[in-house]
């Protein structure tokens, strides 16, 4: 009987929750909405989950010596020694932590500054403009809402985000915000002349002839997706973005100075300090896949804070839900005898929707196309 109450209870809980998340979904006003309403408890949806969350204590920082490193691009003047100097740090960074800095990467501080301030200028306008812009809908050239997975994930991001996918198709210029819509293609022009020159130095990190990576389209695509998170009242319950690792070939990150970015190395979570005209650069799941697991994929979340609103712009390169039959496994030159492949072939597509049907829940969707080796007892 007491069994039956407390499932009852449970029932009674979820759908709670469902019908929570429905009410706040239909609002179209975000996580900004609940803080311009003078909340000072935030919704339980938003309660970091214990999936998503692991015990690994925050702050423990004094224990490791792993920091992420920066890499200095500026001294690259067709000097064959410093380019080898600078490939033998890109490798290193990608096999081992999977994430590193970048300065004197040639966007301006100018064009930087105002692709944040074009963020802020889309989230704080009108609630009733911004509003026609909501949508779960991917083939819409522009996708504001609070989480992709707010359905599916066990707990909410204390975050609002726009998704707009900038290459291989341009959105045309009547498509996007006006108060953002400049900036969006300049700094996605900016952003992937980096984002070609770091596949060039990939490639050759990986011993490969350095149009390797760009001659497999790993270029081709390039979704921004532009993160407000507003100040949490109470940040310790929640997360700005949850556990995550990325599903692309290589995300290049813009992130203002509130701070909150953490990467996971060697079961501790390290903070990712702010650096003033700095862009960070991470390892995607699919990159990790055709390396056949040599360059890193690591996972990394975004605490909330008090302070706000914080402010960040996610570069990601690849092609996400668009149709497509290129299949990208282990890439042949990289396996040996001693190296088979570790992975099946995939399209983008097909990996993109893995990983949005699981939703964050704190579990690599990698390892779903991981090949079952023949072990030898
Ligand atoms: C992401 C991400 C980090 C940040 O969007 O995938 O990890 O600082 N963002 O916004
Ligand atoms: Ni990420």
């Amino acid at each position: 009987m007491e069994e039956r109450n407390s499932d009852a209870a449970n029932l009674k809980s979820e759908y709670d929750r469902a019908s929570e998340v429905k009410a706040f979904d239909e609002t179209k006003a975000g996580v900004k909405g609940l803080v311009d309403a003078g909340i000072t408890h935030i919704p339980r949806f938003f309660h970091k989950s214990i999936l998503c969350d692991d015990s690994i204590s925050t702050h423990d920082l004094r224990e490791s010596h792993f920091s992420v490193p920066v890499i200095d691009l500026g001294g690259l003047n067709g000097d064959p020694f410093e380019r080898r100097e600078i490939v033998d740090r890109v490798r290193e960074a990608s096999e081992n932590g999977g994430f590193f800095q970048i300065v004197n990467h040639g966007i301006p501080e100018s064009v930087m500054e105002e692709m944040k301030e074009g963020v802020r200028r889309f989230f704080e306008q009108e609630t009733e403009v911004k509003k026609a812009f909501y949508t779960r809908d991917f083939t819409k050239p522009l996708v504001y809402n609070t989480n992709n997975s707010l359905y599916s994930s066990p707990s909410a991001d204390w975050r609002d985000t726009f998704l707009v996918r900038m290459a291989p198709h341009p959105p045309k210029p009547e498509d996007l915000p006006h108060v953002c819509r400049d900036i969006l293609m300049e700094y996605s022009k900016q952003a992937m002349r980096v984002g070609v020159f770091l596949f060039e130095l990939i490639s050759e990190a990986l011993g490969l002839n350095s149009n390797h990576l760009n001659e497999m389209d790993c270029a081709e695509g390039l979704s921004l997706s532009c993160h407000y998170c507003p100040p949490c009242p109470q940040p310790e319950l929640t997360m700005s973005v949850a556990k995550h690792a990325d599903i692309d070939f290589l995300t290049v990150l813009l992130h203002d100075d509130i701070g909150g970015l953490q990467v996971l190395n060697d079961s501790k979570w390290i903070d990712v300090s702010p650096r003033s005209g700095a862009l960070v650069v991470n390892i995607g799941d699919i990159l990790q896949l055709i390396t056949n697991d040599r360059f890193k994929s690591v996972e990394h979340r975004v605490l909330a804070s008090h302070d706000g609103p914080r402010i960040s712009i996610a570069g990601f390169f690849f092609t996400g839900v668009l149709p497509t039959s290129k299949l990208y496994g282990p890439i042949k030159e990289l396996l040996s005898e001693n190296n088979p492949p570790k992975y099946k072939e995939i399209t983008v597509k097909d990996y993109t929707i893995q990983f949005s049907k699981k939703g964050l829940d704190g579990i690599k969707a990698l390892d779903h196309f991981k090949l079952r080796l023949d072990k030898i007892e």
